[in-house]
C-alpha cells in the first residue's frame, strides 16, 4: 500500500519518510508556469516519467505538488476522500461569483445535498424521452448546412451542445451569441479565479462584460419561464424544479448567486469537454481513412434500422470505442486541483494539512502496463475480452472521488450521439493545413480555432 492515512495509521516511522518530493525545474520567478500554460498535459506526463508518482512545481507565486497513479486515485475515491478538500482551489472561483455553495467547491454536507438533489437530471437514462433534443438540434444543423461549407470546428461544435444543453436539460432554445456569451464568461473566470492566467483586469473588459451581463439576463429568463409554464399532469420535474425544490428546502444552501451559478452549470460542465473532446475526434479522423470508414459503416448499419432510439445508440460499439480511446489519449479534464486537509503519506512522502495539490488522474492512461501499446490509438481496447478501462482506478477521464462527473455516462451518450450524427449526415474534409492545427488550453484542451474543415451532405441524406 502507497498511501496511508493520518500519522498514528502511517505504517513507516516519520524518519523513514523521504525528503521533500522532487520539484520539476524552472525558470526564476516563473517556475514551469510557461510550460503549464502552454501544454499542462505533456507538462505533467513529461515530469511524471521523470520524477514518478509524486513531484512538485513552482508557477509564479504558487507551489504545487502532483500525485498521479492508481492508488491516489483509488484512495481519493475510497478511505481518503476526506482527505481532500476542493474548497481552497475551486473556492477562489465560488468568491469570484460570489456564490457561496457554487457545488464543485463545496464538500460535505452542502456538496452532498447539491449531489443527491440533482443526480437524476444528469443520469443517462433521464434523456430516454428526451433523446431527440440531444439529436434534432444537431441533425437540423447539418442538414440545413450549405453545401460544401467551411466551418470553424470549434464555434460550431460549441454552438450545437449549447443548443443540446439548453434544451435538454434546461427547456431553452440558446443561440449563436448567447453561447459565445456563456463560453466568454465562464472562461474568463475560469482564467482569473481557477488558473491564474489571465488578470483580474479582464473582468473590466467591456467584452466580458456585456457577456456577463447578458448570460445573467438569459439565466434570469430560464427561471422566470420555468416558473412561469403550467407543468403538464404527470411531467418529471425540471432542472430548474429542482433548483426551487433545494432553494424551498435549504434556503441556507441557495443564494441568488448559487441559483444563478446552479442554473449555469450544465453549460459550463459539459460544452467544452465535449466540444473538445468531438474536435480531438474530427482530427483524429482526417488522419486515419481506415478508423473513418470502420465507423461510418457501422453508423450506417446502425441507420439502416431506423433513426437514432436510446437503445440503438447502444449498438454504436466502435463509435463508443472511438470516444472512449479519445478521452484516453487526448483527456480534456486531466487533473483534479485539490487542497490536503489532513496530513497522509503518498510514496513514501509526507503530504501535509494545507498542501495545494494536484491529482493527475489521468496519468496511468500512457501505462503500458494497463493500455498495452499506449501509443497506438486503438478503438477496441474496450470491449471484452479486454476491458483495459476496467483494471481498477486507471481510466478516469471524469475525474475521481466525491466531485466525479455527475453526467459521466450522459455526457458519454452525448458524445457517441452527436459523432454518429455528424458521420451519417456530412462528409469532411480539412479546410486548413493539420500541421498548422494545435491543441489550445481556453483552459479545457481543444483543437485551436483556426482548426476548419469542408462539410459535404453525404447523398443519404437527401
Ligand atoms: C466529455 C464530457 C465531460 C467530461 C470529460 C467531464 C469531466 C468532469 C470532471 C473531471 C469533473 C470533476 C471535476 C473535479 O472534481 O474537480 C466533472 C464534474 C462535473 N461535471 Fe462533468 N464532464 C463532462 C460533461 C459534463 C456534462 C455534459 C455535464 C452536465 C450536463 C457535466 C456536469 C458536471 C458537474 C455538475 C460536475 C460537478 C460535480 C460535483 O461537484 O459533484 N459534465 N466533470
Amino acid at each position: 500500500m502507497s498511501v496511508t492515512g493520518t500519522p498514528e495509521e502511517t505504517s513507516e516511522p516519520a524518519s523513514a519518510l523521504k525528503n521533500e518530493p522532487p520539484l520539476a525545474k524552472g525558470l526564476p520567478i516563473i517556475g514551469s508556469a510557461a510550460s503549464l500554460f502552454k501544454d499542462p498535459v505533456t507538462f505533467l506526463r513529461e515530469q511524471h516519467k521523470l520524477h514518478g508518482q509524486v513531484f512538485k512545481f513552482k508557477a509564479m507565486h504558487k507551489t504545487m505538488t502532483v500525485l498521479a497513479g492508481k492508488e491516489i486515485n483509488r484512495f481519493m475515491a475510497g478511505e481518503g476522500r476526506d482527505y481532500f478538500t476542493s474548497e481552497v482551489t475551486w473556492g477562489r472561483l465560488r468568491d469570484g461569483l460570489k456564490s457561496p455553495h457554487l457545488m464543485i467547491a463545496v464538500d460535505g454536507d452542502a456538496h452532498a445535498y447539491q449531489r443527491k438533489l440533482l443526480k437524476g437530471q444528469f443520469s443517462k437514462a433521464a434523456f430516454k424521452e428526451r433523446m431527440d433534443r440531444l439529436v434534432d438540434p444537431i441533425t437540423t444543423t447539418l442538414t440545413s448546412l450549405d453545401e460544401g461549407q467551411d466551418v470553424h470546428v470549434g464555434p460550431f461544435l460549441r454552438n450545437i451542445v449549447c443548443r443540446q444543453i439548453g434544451l435538454a436539460v434546461q427547456n431553452v432554445e440558446v443561440n449563436t451569441q448567447q453561447t459565445e456569451d456563456f463560453m466568454t464568461t465562464q472562461n474568463t473566470y475560469l482564467n482569473v479565479f481557477m488558473i491564474g492566467k489571465f488578470p483580474r483586469l479582464a473582468l473590466y473588459m467591456p467584452k466580458f462584460a456585456l457577456s456577463a451581463l447578458r448570460t445573467g439576463s438569459l439565466l434570469k429568463k430560464v427561471r422566470e419561464d420555468n416558473s412561469n409554464r403550467c407543468p403538464v399532469e404527470g411531467e418529471e420535474p425540471t432542472y430548474m424544479d429542482k433548483i426551487e425544490q433545494g432553494a424551498k428546502e435549504r434556503p441556507d444552501l441557495y443564494t441568488e448567486n448559487d441559483i444563478r451559478t446552479i442554473s449555469m452549470l450544465p453549460f459550463v460542465g459539459g460544452v467544452d469537454p465535449i466540444g473538445g473532446t468531438i474536435s480531438f475526434i474530427l482530427y483524429r479522423l482526417l488522419q486515419d481513412d481506415a478508423l473513418r470508414e470502420r465507423v461510418v459503416a457501422e453508423v450506417d448499419n446502425v441507420y439502416a434500422k431506423g433513426a437514432l432510439t436510446y437503445e440503438s445508440v447502444e449498438q454504436l460499439q466502435d463509435v463508443r470505442g472511438l470516444v472512449m480511446e479519445t478521452m484516453r489519449v487526448n483527456p480534456v479534464a486531466y487533473a483534479m486541483a485539490r487542497t490536503a486537509t489532513k496530513d497522509f503519506e503518498f510514496e513514501g512522502y509526507r503530504i501535509k494539512q494545507g498542501d495545494e495539490l494536484m491529482v493527475f488522474t489521468v496519468a496511468n492512461h500512457w501505462d503500458e502496463t494497463f493500455f498495452p501499446e499506449p501509443e497506438t490509438f486503438d478503438i477496441e481496447r474496450y470491449r471484452e475480452p479486454r476491458n483495459e478501462h476496467k483494471n481498477g482506478a486507471i481510466y478516469a477521464p471524469f475525474g475521481r472521488g466525491p466531485h466525479t462527473c455527475i453526467a459521466a455516462g450522459l455526457a458519454e451518450m452525448h458524445t457517441v450521439i452527436n459523432v454518429a450524427v455528424l458521420l451519417r449526415y456530412v462528409d469532411f474534409e480539412a479546410a486548413v493545413s493539420l500541421d498548422k492545427v494545435k491543441v489550445n488550453y481556453i483552459p479545457a484542451p481543444f483543437m485551436s480555432e483556426n482548426f476548419k474543415i469542408k462539410l459535404t451532405r453525404r447523398a443519404i441524406s437527401t
